[in-house]
């Protein structure tokens, strides 16, 4: 078969290493079906998926469950996220040998109620992840200092949509970012900062880079677009953890972007119902809101715009994704001989985003007509079309396959170490 591709762009698909596609757990949000087609339909060929679900994956058996659910219904590629929580850290490597692509951290409160653990436990789940080369993915927001904001406002009944932003001051990301640094650098665990949302952390992340942390971050397009100007339009459609901030924090996480301190983009698809999104009381609305399918569009627009080059935008939605995963460069392992993830776009294709046009069982965007210039026209995953002509491939159901089995991820040594920390690792127990 011949594809003709004259006038349009043959782009790396792009790797979206945050999602949540709600299966198994929450069918009415999301499962692996429709998550993947949105995907399919974003120019989007990888995908990892976080382990907020019913049950969380934090045993063998829930991550074998979620292994079957994805292969049978995933359209695109796949990672999954195992859960590094207090009572999840001895499960560590049977979570590996069931093939997670990493682990995720929650320090703050999610959806899902998932606990966070504890500095003391934090420090031992580094330790025990560090010597597998596993990246950890974190979740940076400090639950003790949230909680007491939140707690106070609402006990002085302020529940205007900027009381929710000022419940959230970036200190309480800030000194996540700081403090899981700093535990990688005693431990030599790989970490990567999820959803980089204020200008203030990027100091933390600069600094630790500096010092060899072996430490990257990502950013995602509502805090690039969005600011605390538009909760008076959008109030609950844009509620999302963590939030979304003052607008001066826009420019310097865009530079952050072009000087190499933010790593990539990815998009924290967190799709709801649109009940759950337009409640009346804005502490009742579910955070988040779909993205995996609207990232290219919008962020090919900036590209037209003259924002930043076509190779910036592959440096941030695939290179830089493969290369922190240990994805790069490999897939030939998987089907051989087919190792192409394409997305074929049209630069100067004018498209506007509308909720009802999403894919997403989810239909409530902050998108919502937003023009975008530049959209992907075909998706092929291993060398095969899962997206044709702006329709989905049917039969492509399926194709999706787990990507942890071509990761590689050397083990890196600390960057700081406590030789009695050390001692004491090595002791046998008796
Ligand atoms: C995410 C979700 O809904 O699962 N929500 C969100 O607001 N980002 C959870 C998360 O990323 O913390
Ligand atoms: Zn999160
Ligand atoms: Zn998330």
């Amino acid at each position: 078969e011949t594809l003709d591709v004259r006038g349009l762009h043959v782009l790396p698909g792009a790797i979206d290493c945050h999602v949540h596609f709600r299966d198994p757990g929450y069918p009415h949000k999301e499962d692996f079906g429709t998550g993947t087609a949105a995907a399919a339909y974003g120019g989007v060929t990888t995908v990892f998926d976080m382990p907020n679900t019913i049950p969380p994956v934090g045993t063998k058996e829930v991550l074998a469950e979620k292994h079957k659910l994805a292969g049978e219904a995933a359209h695109v590629d796949y990672g999954l996220y195992g859960l590094l929580g207090e009572d999840t850290i001895a499960n560590v490597p049977d979570l590996i040998a069931g093939g997670v692509i990493g682990f995720k951290l929650y320090m703050g409160n999610t959806f899902g109620k998932i606990p966070s653990p504890t500095t003391g436990a934090m420090l031992e789940a580094f330790e025990v992840v560090a010597p597998t080369g596993k990246r950890i993915s974190l979740h940076a927001e400090t639950n003790s200092i949230m909680e007491r904001r939140e707690t106070r406002l609402r006990d002085f009944g302020r529940i205007d949509p900027l009381a929710h932003l000022a419940a959230r001051p970036a200190v309480v990301a800030v000194e996540a970012v700081s403090r899981a640094a700093i535990l990688s650098e005693w431990t030599g665990a790989r970490i990567h900062i999820l959803h980089i949302s204020s200008a203030a952390e990027l100091r933390p992340l600069r600094e630790a880079k500096a010092r060899g942390v072996e430490i990257t971050g990502e950013t995602c397009p509502q805090y690039l677009f969005l600011s605390a100007d538009d909760y008076a339009e959008q109030a609950g459609r844009i509620r999302v953890n963590p939030p979304v901030r003052e607008k001066h924090n826009q420019e310097p996480l865009w530079a952050a972007i072009a000087d190499g301190t933010i790593d990539l983009i990815a998009t924290d698809h967190a799709p709801h119902s649109t009940e759950e999104k337009t409640r009346k009381d804005i502490w009742t609305v579910d955070c988040g809101f779909p993205g995996v399918e609207t990232q290219m569009p919008m962020m090919l627009s900036e590209v037209k715009a003259g924002r930043m080059s076509i190779c910036d935008y592959v440096r941030l939605s695939a290179f830089n994704p493969a290369r922190v995963w240990g994805l790069y460069p490999r897939k030939g392992s998987l089907t051989p001989g087919s190792d192409a993830d394409i997305a074929v776009v049209d630069l100067d294709h004018e498209w506007t985003i509308e909720d009802d046009k999403l894919h997403s069982r989810s239909k409530t965007t902050p998108w919502n007509g937003r023009k975008t210039t530049g959209l992907p026209v075909h998706t092929l995953v291993r060398g095969r079309f899962v997206m044709k002509d702006r329709k989905l491939i049917a039969d492509a159901r399926g194709w999706g396959q787990s990507v942890h089995s071509i990761q590689t991820m050397p083990v890196p040594s600390p960057k700081n170490t406590d030789q009695t920390m050390v001692a004491i690792l090595q002791e046998p127990k008796t």
